[in-house]
């Protein structure tokens, strides 16, 4: 039997300015490895996001391990055990490594978990003096990521953690991710769908602020139809149309040998 889902979002609905920007988003995380949430630019990824944190007025349901979460405020979320690594990263950058993972402790989460995250990023380790704006694009990421890490949430949620880095670094972050999968639940928004075939499960795709489509990820990496309709790329493509060519021009499902084998090499949009 699957475990239950960590978070189950039911008919999520957000306005903004008496505009309505989600109308009906549906998605489930599974409670082991990631999910991936997918669309096109202004599908609502980042609004669906932002309103399972409890960050926009939403209605609708959002379930946390069955638990309702939708009247609580985003505190209460944070505290539930819910990580969140932003589209633009948040990392202070006048801060050295180490300050900023002071920062993220959470008091009566109990003891940080720097072991694991000393295991996971040997290399913020040995920077931890370094102020956090000196690192690379890569190595920030990092951060944000071993932040959530730190305690012992239940769920991480990370928006578009591979945007803008060059492919080098992206399959960097792609294999953090995936080590961090490991240890916690991961919603994982992304463009790129090298790093979704490699790391993902299952996934949701918006359309227009709805959800169009759920299932396993590799099933519908391998319809290049589904992904021209839903994604507007063909299957092995990396979510951005204009960049080179695809990484892998045969779709396979992700199953997770093969995806540890298929390193990531497509083009972002950097
Ligand atoms: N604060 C806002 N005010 C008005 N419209 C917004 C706001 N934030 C997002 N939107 C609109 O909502 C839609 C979804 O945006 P977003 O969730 O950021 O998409 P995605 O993350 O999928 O690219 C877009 O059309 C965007 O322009
Ligand atoms: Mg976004």
């Amino acid at each position: 039997m699957t475990p239950a889902p960590v978070l189950a979002v039911r008919d999520l609905r957000v306005e903004i300015g008496g505009q309505h920007i989600l109308h009906g988003v549906d998605l489930e995380v599974a409670a082991v490895g990631t999910t991936a949430l997918l669309g096109r630019n202004g599908a609502g990824k980042t609004t669906t996001v932002r309103g399972i944190l409890g960050l926009l007025p939403r209605t609708g349901s959002v379930l946390l391990r069955g638990e309702e979460t939708t009247r609580l405020p985003t505190h209460a979320l944070v505290r539930r055990g819910v990580g969140y690594v932003p589209e633009d990263r948040g990392v202070f950058t006048t801060l050295s490594v180490a300050e900023n993972l002071r920062l993220a402790e959470r008091p009566g989460a109990g003891e940080p978990a720097y072991d694991l995250v000393h295991e996971l990023f040997p290399e913020l380790k040995r920077r931890a003096r370094q102020a956090a704006g000196t690192l690379s694009g890569g190595q920030q990421q990092m951060v944000a990521i071993a932040r959530t890490l730190l305690n012992g949430n239940q769920l991480i949620i990370a928006d578009e953690p591979t945007k803008g880095l060059a492919p080098k670094v992206v399959t960097e972050v792609a294999r953090v991710l995936e080590r961090a999968a490991e240890a916690v639940p991961v919603l994982l928004v992304e463009q790129n769908l090298a790093v979704v075939r490699r790391l993902a499960r299952h996934c949701a795709v918006l359309a227009d602020g709805r959800t169009a489509h759920r299932g396993p990820a590799g099933e519908l990496l391998a319809d290049s139809d589904a992904c021209r309709r839903l994604l507007g790329v063909g299957h092995g493509g990396t979510g951005t149309p204009s960049t080179g060519p695809a990484a892998h021009s045969t779709a396979r499902p992700a199953t997770h040998s093969a995806a540890r084998r298929a390193a990531p090499t497509a083009e972002t949009d950097a």
